[in-house]
């Protein structure tokens, strides 16, 4: 980080106290936030620069799991590819699988097009705009219910992710060994800019950011922590390329994904059969296929 915007993230910090902050306090971190963004706010992404909430869902579902960089990439290519809810939702599944490559994590690009299937058969094509009933939506939780709310609706939800987490942490709880989201959320509220949240969500999500190159990670404090479990030897990576190889051979047999994938044979068989049951792939005559 340069030196300007180091200096410009230890200008406010609340100072060790248990009492709450007070209303200036939270006026002074509003202003610290915005005048941050304006300065060194991710401007130039893709999908700040639109308002469709159905851009919005593929965007916020990518971001969950995938580094902004890589979203950059994966997310025109998958918008030129299902332009609209109803291309997706018509789309064959391997379709979708297969313009989700690159991205991890393919069980958000099954549960993306479920969801595109909702909206278009539920809900005649309009994405709801309250996040109690999104979060019933298959692949989104809490948060990317409010965020898809703020960022296409421009509501004043109050929600916490992990960026977000992170500024009320560096900010508010210099010295606390935990913070529950239970502590956070209350300032979340009070803090929200209710004329734009969406530009204040930015913001924060994109301190948060630049929080977590430039400073020791506080969500380490946070109760609702937890580390993305490594990707070298697990599961997850056999998952990825057994689902890349169908995505490029169309049709392969179990021992032929076994001489490519060169892992324990049980060990493989167990996750063609998971990815079978949860709808990925289908086992015919001569071996395995991506599920249409
Ligand atoms: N901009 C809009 N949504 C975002 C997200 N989930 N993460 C980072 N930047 C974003």
């Amino acid at each position: 980080m340069n030196p300007s915007t180091q200096t410009h993230l230890n200008l406010f910090r609340q100072s060790h106290s248990c009492d709450p902050p007070t209303d200036e306090a939270i006026v002074e971190f509003q202003k610290q936030v915005l005048s941050f963004y304006v300065r060194h706010g991710r401007h130039d992404m893709l999908w700040r620069h639109t308002d469709n909430p159905y851009r919005i869902l593929v965007s916020e579902i990518m971001l969950q799991q995938t580094q902004v960089e890589r979203v950059a990439v994966k997310y025109p290519e998958f918008i030129a590819a299902f332009p609209d809810l109803t291309s997706l939702a018509r789309a064959p599944q391997c379709d979708v699988i297969a313009a989700w490559q690159g991205m991890g994590y393919n069980r958000r690009a099954i549960a993306l097009k479920k969801c595109a299937e909702k909206v278009v058969d539920e809900y005649a094509g309009t994405v709801p705009h309250d996040p109690d009933v999104l979060a019933t939506f298959p692949g989104i939780g809490p948060a990317t219910a409010s965020s898809i709310c703020a960022f296409a609706f421009n509501l004043p939800v109050v929600f916490i992710e992990t960026n977000i987490r992170r500024v009320f942490i560096h900010f508010f709880f210099p010295d606390a060994e935990t913070v529950t989201d239970k502590e956070v959320l209350p300032l979340v509220e009070r803090a929200l800019d209710r004329e734009n949240p969406r530009v204040w969500y930015w913001a924060l999500m994109d301190l948060g950011a630049e929080l977590k190159k430039s400073v020791p990670n506080p969500n380490r404090k946070s109760t609702a922590y937890t580390k993305q479990a490594p990707f070298e030897g697990s599961d997850r990576r056999i998952r990825g390329m057994i689902l890349k190889m169908l995505v490029g051979q169309h049709r392969l047999s179990e021992k032929k994904i076994l001489e490519l994938v060169k892992e324990d044979p049980d060990r493989v068989h167990r996750i063609l059969t998971v990815l079978e049951k949860e709808g990925f792939i289908q086992k015919g005559r001569t071996g395995y296929q991506l599920a249409e």
